[in-house]
This record gives structure tokens, C-alpha cells and sequence, in this order.
């Protein structure tokens, strides 16, 4: 029988985003204050991010926001990882980590009520810009976890970011491996997004299902001189109004435990944003594409800069965006079929 109090806090955990809305976690509470935390090895990308650092990151999202769940009641999340390692597989659930609930000894700050307003917006922003303020609580998110948040609101720079990630999106999509790993997670219509409750719901990327569907099924089509160029520049439109850009460095490219602290800190910066009415969108896949990363690099570069850069972001203030489905709570709990 699933532990309530677990459960209690899995309702906020489960809104934790992921890579693609992929949703990898599966959990078995043992008792009051245990619980098994798995890995779905069916729910991984091995051809877009091999060493698993996305996944890993998007674990740590999860585990902040399980922690931030857990402040209300004096608690926090304490965890002990079973392996280093995210393996793609169509096999089992794999054993992750073990999660224990015990008394807070670290003060929260972060409402955890944020945990289910945060949304990716990829709507048009409005053109504003972000304040100086809202900068700075960001810039001390990531310094408190040893990373390096920078901005830029020039809007010069702003067009090269939108223009790289188009640019990123459309060679990755015309590329095989890319293409299927991201296709596979393509939800064309409402209905199969409600239905499925993972993946790149076409309402939630602000695109057109049929077009969507054309681009993932038969992107010959946009490689057409012409058809390429025109839908190119509806998807740059479709981001119109974006006046703030930024970037993060900071241990990231070796280490599983960089991966879980970018996750945390990416967590906390997300939620600071959503509780100052600032919305995100990752550019993941600039950081995922070795030659988009690389022109990345050589465009921002900062000597002062220790680390090297992980995530490139646009953000600023929109409409409300759609929400994503999130998998059911019986899907997330795990009774048996598992691997050691
Ligand atoms: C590590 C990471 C990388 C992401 N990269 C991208 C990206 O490249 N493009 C994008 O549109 N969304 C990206 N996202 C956003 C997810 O697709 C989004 O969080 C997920 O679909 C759930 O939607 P929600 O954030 O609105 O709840 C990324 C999220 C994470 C955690």
C-alpha cells in the first residue's frame, strides 16, 4: 500500500520538468520515511545525449522540488545514489536512488506552491525586459550552487540565440538519430497528449499538429529551398518578443553529481523565475547538438569564465501558458517488474 505521506509529496515532484516531458522517475515508498527511487530505462535519449547528463540534470530538478515539497513539514530529502549511471534499455525499472525523509536542518525559501505555476512558455513574450533585480536573485541561484548565470538584453544578441536554436532545431530534425528520438516523443494532437501524458504535446510548443507531424514524418519537405526559409521564419516569429537571453556555466560536462547540482540549482533558478512572473524556455537542444554548442562557446566568450556553458535559455514575461500532462500517480509507483 503507498505511503500517503509519499504521496503527499510525489503531487508536487511529478510537475518537475524534464527533457521532453520524458518523466523518467518511478518511485516505491517502503515506509513513513523510505522510499525507492528508480529510473525508467525505456525513458532516456542515447542518441541525443549519450552520457545521460539531461536525464541526470532533470533528476535533480525532481529531487529539489521533492525536497522543497518537504519543507512545510520541517523535512528534507536526503539521498543515497545506487549507481552513477542511466543505461537506455526497453527493460525493467532500474534502482536509482534511496530517498529518506528527516528532520530540516536547511532553511526554504521558495513557496512550494511554485512547484505546480511553474511552465515552460513558448509563446511570443511581451518585449520586456528584465529587471536588474530579478537578475541578481537569479545571478546568486547559481552562485550558491557554484554556477555562473549571465544575460544579455541586447537585442542584437537576443536575434542570434532565437536564430541558433532555429537553425539547431531544423539540422536536428533533418538528421536521423536526432530526428527519431525526438519524433518518438512528438504528441501531434491534444488527444494523444492527453492520452500518452509525456512527451512534446504540439499545443505546449505553440506549433501546429499537422505541420509538427510533417516536420517529424516528412522533413524532406522542409528541406525544400523556399518552404525551408518561410518555415524557418514562422518559427523565429513564433518567438517574437523575446528581449532577455541567458546563459549558465558551471561544473557540468564530467561528473553524475554535477549533473544532479546543475538539476537542483536549474530548479531553484526555474522557481525564482515563476515567482517573479518570469517565464523560460530552455534551448537544450543548442547545448545537445556538438556544432550549435560549439558556436555557443565561441560567441559568448568571458575569460572570467570558469566552467564551461551548459544551458543557453530565452526568458521574460507572456501569456499563461499551456500546461503539459503529467503521467498519473499509479503509472509513477512502482510495484514490481524490477532489476537490481
Ligand atoms: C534539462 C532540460 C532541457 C530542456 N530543453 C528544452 C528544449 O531544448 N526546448 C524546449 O522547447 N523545451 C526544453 N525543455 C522544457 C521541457 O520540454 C518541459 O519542461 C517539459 O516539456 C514539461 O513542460 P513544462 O515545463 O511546461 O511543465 C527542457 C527541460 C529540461 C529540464
Amino acid at each position: 500500500m503507498p505511503n500517503a505521506s509519499w504521496l503527499a509529496l510525489l503531487e508536487y515532484a511529478r510537475w518537475a520538468p524534464s527533457p521532453h516531458n520524458m518523466q523518467p522517475w518511478l518511485f516505491q515508498p517502503l515506509s513513513d520515511t523510505e522510499c525507492t527511487l528508480f529510473y525508467d530505462p525505456t525513458r532516456l535519449l542515447p542518441g541525443t545525449n549519450p552520457t545521460g547528463s539531461f536525464m541526470a540534470c532533470g533528476f535533480g530538478i525532481m529531487l529539489e522540488c521533492l525536497d522543497i515539497a518537504a519543507a512545510p513539514r520541517n523535512q528534507q530529502v536526503d539521498v543515497e545514489f545506487h549507481t552513477h549511471e542511466l543505461c537506455s534499455s526497453d527493460g525493467a525499472p532500474v534502482k536509482y536512488a534511496t530517498l529518506q525523509l528527516v528532520p530540516r536542518t536547511k532553511p526554504e525559501s521558495l513557496d512550494r506552491e511554485l512547484i505546480l505555476t511553474r511552465r515552460t512558455s513558448r509563446l511570443p513574450y511581451d518585449g520586456r525586459r528584465i529587471s536588474e533585480k530579478v537578475y541578481a536573485e537569479l545571478v546568486a541561484v547559481a552562485q550558491a550552487f557554484g554556477h555562473q548565470f549571465e544575460y544579455s538584453t541586447d537585442r542584437a544578441e537576443v536575434a542570434w540565440v532565437v536564430a541558433l536554436n532555429a537553425d539547431t532545431m531544423f539540422y536536428d530534425m533533418s538528421e536521423p538519430v536526432a530526428c527519431n528520438e525526438v519524433a518518438g516523443w512528438m504528441r501531434f494532437s491534444r488527444k494523444e497528449a492527453r492520452r500518452k501524458a509525456d512527451g512534446l504535446a504540439a499545443y505546449a510548443m505553440n506549433a501546429n499538429g499537422l505541420l509538427m507531424w510533417l516536420f517529424a514524418k516528412a522533413n524532406w519537405l522542409f528541406r525544400i529551398p523556399g518552404i525551408r526559409q518561410f518555415t524557418k521564419a514562422q518559427y523565429i516569429k513564433a518567438m517574437d518578443g523575446t528581449r532577455n537571453v541567458a546563459w549558465l556555466s558551471g561544473p557540468f560536462f564530467e561528473k553524475h553529481d554535477d549533473w544532479i547540482n546543475s538539476g537542483r540549482m536549474l530548479a531553484r533558478l526555474w522557481l525564482t523565475m515563476t515567482k517573479h512572473g518570469v517565464y523560460l524556455h530552455p534551448f537544450g537542444s543548442i547545448i545537445t547538438n556538438a556544432a550549435a554548442h560549439a558556436q555557443m562557446e565561441e560567441h559568448f566568450v568571458n575569460p572570467n569564465r570558469k566552467h564551461p556553458l551548459w544551458m543557453l535559455v530565452r526568458l521574460g514575461y507572456s501569456a499563461l501558458p499551456p500546461k503539459s500532462y503529467r503521467l498519473p500517480m499509479e503509472h509513477m509507483l512502482v510495484q514490481e517488474r524490477v532489476q537490481s
